[in-house]
């Protein structure tokens, strides 16, 4: 089965179970400054979940398509993938667990034909602190549906995951899980949600590949181990909560299902193969890289840059579908990088390209184009497909000229015979030459490289410039001019002043600075007062006359997150991040995850005039927007 018919079959399935087909919504978040890209199916239905009627009715499926920045580095592997289609069906206040989880069961048993011991299912394991109790009710569900199969599940307790890796199956086929784990919100465990924000228990299926266990994941397996045994085909949230102002969870007005499967790992399910590149949409694009590049997949040296180019341009094609064009920040940079790890591996399989035609890239495009255009229309039509093929390929032309000078840098220092770990990083950092190239030019002219200083070097780098580009993303600066900077230093400290006067319930959900103006996005109720507008300014000016020193450190997540450092909602981070802090870090007042750059000293935001609010207004239920200058 390929993925348009599971696709198609989905749909068609819901569809004769009362629910309205709705199309996928665009990459590109069109009302929700959470993320850079929509990813997840709920996403662009947030405010019918939060109660408002939807045109279509109170039942909706779709397959939606959905774009995770944070894999990119996964990768590689038999199972990560950055672009996926999420199957979703949504009861809006209608069905609820019984129904739901009986039916997806069906679509997977009879519709799909997945052998039912193969599947493992997981249940909220419940939450005193926050008055949530265990989920029986879905455990119970689940009992019985095995038991019409013939199948005897045993329930099993487990907690968190490393309470999973201690304790194992114990030939349990229902496992009840903590928050991390059975709790889906857009921000994730309850204590990481937003005032305003809904959330709820959930129920998650695995798929067993029979693989042996990797003991590098743990000493037991159980289904939420990672070592690729089991793999997450669908999850059903039951979204019937809200974050109050008090910190506590209300009810929704409506008891919401919010489901998610991965198409692709479904097809995977399907086809009883662990390699999800086994499946059309990437093995399509992988035979032609065989053809040509004349080498095997299965060979461990290139097999990573088969899955990589696939995934990679797949992503990619459909990011352009949506309208974005390759750049230095946001979407678009995220857009940049995909072309080039894409076309760098190109190079590595020798399939690098001389002219568009021969493009390998925008072959692997025209493949996805082929397979999607049926059911994605913004990649049908000749204008579709001239934009997304020259785009790829003014990238990848750009790109060898990048790598050329590159190479002319590399070959001055491999006259000397040696690379040091320091010279590398230049390479990399200031001529944009990837360490992958250094390293493999290198080994081909039998030049020493101090590769471990290199990659320690390298790590550091990449772990500190990854965070600061997730701030970037999120913080949304426009540009690195003297005047965005200033403006960027008192965003810090302007949503400082706002958790001094409104509450600690005030996190940042979206910014965006220009050089004219700083605009943030926080959650807080109500409209704020004249008062409070008078208080907020005046905290910043005065921060901004006391000449406070803004200082940068490099630390460990955890150390940061003891701090009391601001996180970005919904953020990622690495292990190692990049923090500001307004005042000395022992004394700070105000410490936030961010990649800068910043002012040096406060002192320097009042030579661009007097912080003044000039609107403050809602942007979504529960979410404030504050535009400032200086004036
Ligand atoms: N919203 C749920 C998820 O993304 C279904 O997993």
């Amino acid at each position: 089965m390929n993925i348009a018919e599971i696709r198609s079959r989905y749909l068609k399935f819901f569809e004769d179970r009362g629910h309205f087909i709705i199309p996928s919504a665009s990459l590109v978040p069109q009302n929700d400054p959470t993320t850079l890209f929509t990813g997840s199916g709920m996403q662009p239905l947030i405010t019918y979940l939060l109660g408002k009627d939807h045109p279509a009715g109170n039942r909706l499926t779709d397959s939606q398509k959905c774009f995770r920045a944070e894999d990119i580095e996964e990768v590689g592997d038999n199972r990560h993938i950055v672009f996926f289609e999420m199957l979703g069906n949504w009861s809006l206040g209608d069905y609820f667990k019984k129904e739901q989880l009986p039916w997806f069961f069906e679509f997977l048993v009879d519709e799909i034909g997945l052998d039912p011991s193969k599947l493992y299912v997981t249940a909220f394991i419940g939450d005193e602190k926050n008055s949530v109790p265990r989920d029986t009710e879905s455990a119970e569900i689940w009992q019985k549906l095995f038991s019409g199969k013939g199948i005897d599940a045993k329930i099993v307790e487990l907690g968190s995951q490393e309470d999973g890796s201690r304790k194992g199956m114990q030939e349990g086929r229902i496992f009840y899980y903590d928050a991390k784990k059975n709790w889906w919100s857009r921000a994730g465990v309850p204590e990481n949600m937003p005032v305003g924000e809904p959330g709820g228990p959930d129920s998650e299926v695995f798929y067993d590949f029979g693989l042996p266990h990797d003991a590098k994941f743990g000493a037991e397996c159980h289904p939420n181990c990672d070592c690729g045994r089991f793999l997450e085909i669908g999850n059903s949230v039951f979204m019937q909560y809200i974050k109050k102002e008090d910190g506590s969870f209300g009810l929704l007005p409506k008891q919401n299902v919010d489901f998610g499967g991965g198409l692709e790992r479904i097809a995977a399910a399907a086809q009883q193969n662990a390699d999800i590149f086994a499946i059309d949409a990437f093995s399509d694009i992988i035979g032609l890289l065989i053809h040509f590049s004349k080498k095997e997949y299965t060979d461990s040296r290139y097999q990573r840059s088969f899955r990589i180019i696939a995934d990679h341009m797949r992503a990619a094609t459909f990011i352009i579908g949506d309208g974005v064009k390759p750049s230095n920040t946001e979407r678009g940079y995220v857009l940049r990088r995909l072309i080039r790890r894409a076309s760098q591996h190109a190079m590595k399989l020798s399939v690098g390209d001389k002219d568009k035609e021969d493009s390998m890239l925008v072959r692997a495009a025209i493949i996805t184009i082929e397979k999607y255009k049926e059911a994605y229309a913004e990649l049908d039509g000749e204008a579709a497909y001239k934009e997304i093929t020259e785009t790829i390929w003014n990238e990848e032309k750009q790109f060898a000229q990048t790598l050329d000078k590159g190479m002319k840098e590399f070959e001055k220092i491999a006259a000397t015979g040696h690379i040091e770990a320091s010279e590398a990083y230049v390479l990399f950092t200031t001529h944009g030459f990837p360490f992958e190239m250094t390293l493999e030019l290198a080994k081909e002219r039998g030049i020493d490289v101090d590769e471990v200083g290199f990659k320690a070097e390298m790590k550091k780098h990449q772990e500190i410039s990854r965070a600061g580009v997730e701030q970037k993303f999120k913080g949304g600066l426009a540009d690195t001019s003297e005047k965005t900077t200033r403006l960027h230093t008192a965003h810090h400290l302007l949503l400082k002043a706002l958790q001094i006067v409104l509450g600690k319930h005030v996190k940042q959900r979206g910014s965006n600075i220009t050089q004219e103006r700083l605009r943030i996005d926080f959650s807080h109720g109500e409209k704020m007062t004249k008062e409070q507008l008078t208080e907020v300014e005046k905290i910043v000016n005065e921060k901004i006359q006391e000449g406070l020193p803004v200082i940068r450190t490099e630390m460990a997540r955890d150390e940061a997150e003891k701090l009391g450092a601001e996180h970005e909602f919904g953020a990622k981070y690495p292990e190692r991040v990049s923090v500001y802090s307004v005042g000395p870090l022992d004394n700070a007042f105000s410490i936030e995850f961010c990649g800068g750059p910043h002012v040096s000293n406060t002192s320097e935001i009042g030579k661009g005039g007097i912080f003044k609010i000039q609107k403050e207004e809602a942007v979504a239920a529960g979410i404030r927007r504050i535009k400032a200058v200086l004036t």
